[in-house]
């Protein structure tokens, strides 16, 4: 039997969805995984990309089914298992195999796996994939970090599988060991400001304006064939239109108000803090999942603290829709800003020179943040160089028209008591971004008071001390 060109470990959702997609591509792919039985049900269960399914029980089979030099894709839950696949692929692999870990692992842990294999003899990449179990099987969007002499040894079976934009590939070689890692964590705490924003927003047609979730749909259904349009809209409109068929309710009625939250939202928040780079709209997407996740506690505080009220609109229903829309945009404007201004900064710590033109492009397909908003940001950011995505013309263009709205809104918010920690955020971090002059004067002369820290004064070089106790 002809050998594989290809292997892949760990045939759970992603794996066997993406595994699926390589061998429909016209590639020979060896598989194999943990819990053995999965192997063989795996390739029954492939109808007619069987034929190009070497299904394997041992690593050693694996090793010997694959032709030198070896690609190999491990696809397992991140953390320890990795280190462990690793470790055991050590043993049947030679110089020259190429170990993948798509998986979404910490780029930290990305970084030492390079480390730990330099002088091995083989190599490593670490992968982002995004998009799901939908984008495994038709095509994800593919984030590589590694050296660019390994992205050209995979370059065609991962450009391949990618999804297409307009006929371009989703998938790109974006800097050394953790950069793809790091693009996709990042990629995955603008989805969570995102999908929170969008929440949000939900909360007000649904408390404040007391609609229902079939009325709700199709507010984003239109939505979605405007500025918004993106796939987290869209399916937003589907999901909100959908009836429990247990109780005949709207589903998104029974379903608890309970969101949980896994790695990457959580580390673009702490690599985002690390980096010093103000990601407060991702950072409060992550907090409103752990408050949602304290239902027990807040059942008690809307007890001890009575609901949100109603307040008594002083527009008409349609201004106020228009101004949801406008809000969600410029909230959504912040985030992504603040994203990128993160990937910037971690590209110029860790020596990546991220291509943030191309980024964008690789998220417009594939991916669950998947828009044409990001074929904006790509233009933008291949233009002049500009510091954030807020002070690109078009983006300049675009937030001084929204940003009245995310204002009204925010303040309806707060009037109503209706939480909306996202778009608060992004509003703040806009209003700061753009204020000339700030208050943290009076926090420098604070400083100085109690820690004689010192200060800048205006115009003047050096560091001074105030007169404070009465000493000049
Ligand atoms: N689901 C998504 O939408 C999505 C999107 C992008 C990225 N990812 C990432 O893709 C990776 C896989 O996710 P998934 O959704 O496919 O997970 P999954 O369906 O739960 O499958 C997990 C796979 O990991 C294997 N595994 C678990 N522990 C292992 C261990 N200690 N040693 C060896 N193999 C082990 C499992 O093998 P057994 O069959 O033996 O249990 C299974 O093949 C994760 O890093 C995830 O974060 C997921």
């Amino acid at each position: 039997m002809a050998q594989a060109e290809i292997g892949l470990i760990g045939l759970g959702t992603m794996g066997s969805n993406l595994a699926l997609n390589i061998a429909e591509k016209g590639h020979r792919i060896a598989v194999f995984n943990r819990t053995v039985s999965r192997v063989d049900a795996f390739k029954a269960d492939a109808g007619q990309l069987a034929d190009r399914i070497v299904p394997c029980h041992s690593m050693e089979e694996l090793a010997a089914a694959i032709r030198p030099p070896r690609p190999i894709i491990l696809m397992v839950v991140a953390g320890k298992p990795v280190d462990e696949q690793i470790a055991a692929l050590r043993a049947v692999l030679s110089a020259n195999d190429i170990i993948i870990d798509a998986g979404n692992a910490d780029f930290n842990d990305t970084r030492r796996r390079f480390a730990e294999l330099e002088g091995s003899g083989l190599t490593f990449i670490g992968m982002g994939v995004s998009g799901g179990e939908e984008g495994a099987r038709h095509g994800p969007s593919i984030m590589v970090g590694g050296t660019e002499q390994s992205w050209k040894r995979v370059e065609s079976v991962l450009t391949a599988i990618s999804a297409k934009y307009e006929g371009e590939d989703c998938a790109a070689w974006l800097g050394t060991d953790g950069a793809g890692h790091f693009v996709k964590t990042i990629h995955n705490g603008i989805e969570y400001a995102d999908m929170q924003m969008i929440a949000e927003i939900y909360g007000v047609l649904r408390d404040g304006l007391g609609m229902k979730a079939k009325e709700i749909a199709p507010v984003f259904a239109k939505w979605n064939k405007g500025r918004l349009n993106s796939y987290l809209i869209e399916i937003t409109a589907e999901v909100l239109a959908v009836d429990d068929p247990k109780t005949r309710k709207p589903i998104v009625d029974v379903i608890l108000d309970r969101a949980g939250q896994k790695g990457t939202g959580k580390w673009s928040a702490i690599e985002a803090q690390k980096l010093g780079i103000p990601a407060t709209a991702i950072e409060a997407a992550v907090a409103a999942r752990v408050i949602s996740s304290l239902k027990g506690e807040r059942e008690a505080a809307e007890k001890a603290y009575g609901k949100a009220r109603k307040v008594k609109l002083d527009t008409s229903q349609a201004a106020l829709l228009k101004d949801l829309e406008l809000a969600l945009f410029a909230g959504k404007i912040a985030a992504y800003a603040q994203g990128f201004a993160v990937m910037d900064a971690a590209s110029r710590t860790f020596g990546w020179n991220l291509p943030l033109p191309t980024i964008s492009k690789i998220w417009r397909a594939g991916g669950i943040i998947r828009s044409q908003f990001l074929g904006q940001i790509a233009d933008s950011f291949a233009g002049d160089k500009v510091d954030n995505l807020l002070m690109a013309p078009a983006f300049i263009e675009m937030m001084k028209k929204s940003h009245p709205s995310l204002r009204r809104i925010v303040a309806f918010c707060a009037e109503a008591g209706l939480p909306a920690p996202a778009l608060s955020s992004a509003l703040a971090y806009f209003d700061g971004y753009r204020q000339a002059r700030g208050t943290s004067n009076l926090i420098q002369a604070q400083r100085d008071f109690f820690g004689a820290h010192g200060f800048e004064r205006i115009g003047e070089q050096g560091a001074f001390h105030g007169p404070w106790g009465g000493e000049g």
